[in-house]
């Protein structure tokens, strides 16, 4: 194995220790924490630097109440109890900001405008994709995370993005986890099941 640059404490926060959380202790997040969390997964590349994702936090009971709803039922009490829940969502007008985030590039911003099926394709793509900086850079803050999938994407866009260019991708309940709650880490696939050498 090559020698990491990160540390091996390092290494183990943010992927062989980090754990997914249903379960959370009642220590707050900031709302800082919360803005630190965006101002580190903001430089993770994005294909012309698009970055179409767009977040909402919900931090108040009331807020998190809207999303009751839309929740399948096995996710409810876990985001209820949590700190904090994100709405990971993207904008399907994420080529409006083109001029600021790829000003050498004019043209890119009517690339995308005049191909809306490669614009949202690119939306999600993207978006997904800063998903997982979100997840590294809530660990390496010291906040554990519950990522889930497991809503009505369309009742999550009518209730926060009704006649918004903006779409739900995914939610991450985040805060200090409860570790006596986890259950055994499920196994990965090896190196040789998931990769190939050409
Ligand atoms: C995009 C995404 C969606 C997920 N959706 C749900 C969900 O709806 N409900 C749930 O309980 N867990 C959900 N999970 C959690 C996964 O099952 C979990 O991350 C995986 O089993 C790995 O667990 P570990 O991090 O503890 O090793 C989701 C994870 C991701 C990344």
């Amino acid at each position: 194995m090559a020698n990491p640059v990160l540390n091996p404490d390092a290494l183990d926060i943010l992927f062989h220790q980090a754990r997914t959380h249903s379960s959370w202790l009642s220590q707050p997040v900031s709302d800082d924490l919360l803005r630190h969390i965006y101002d580190l997964m903001k430089w993770g590349p994005t294909s012309a630097n698009t970055s179409p994702t767009r977040i909402v936090f919900l931090r108040t009971p009331e807020a998190k109440e809207r999303l009751r709803p839309a929740l399948m039922p096995l996710n409810v009490d876990k985001s209820m109890q949590a700190p904090v829940i994100a709405i990971l969502a993207y904008d399907l007008k994420f080529f409006e900001k083109l001029p600021k985030l790829f000003p050498h590039n004019p043209g890119m911003k009517d690339r995308f405008a005049n191909a809306p099926e490669m614009a949202q394709t690119n939306a999600f793509r993207n978006a997904s994709i800063q998903g997982g900086y979100f997840i590294l850079a809530a660990r390496a803050l010291g906040l554990d995370c519950g990522p889930m999938s497991g809503f009505d994407n369309a009742k999550v866009d009518a209730e926060f993005f009704p006649s918004s260019s903006l779409k739900s991708n995914f939610l991450c309940n985040l805060g200090y986890g409860d570790h006596s709650k986890l259950f055994p880490r499920s196994p990965r696939l090896d190196f040789d099941e998931a990769c190939q050498l050409l």
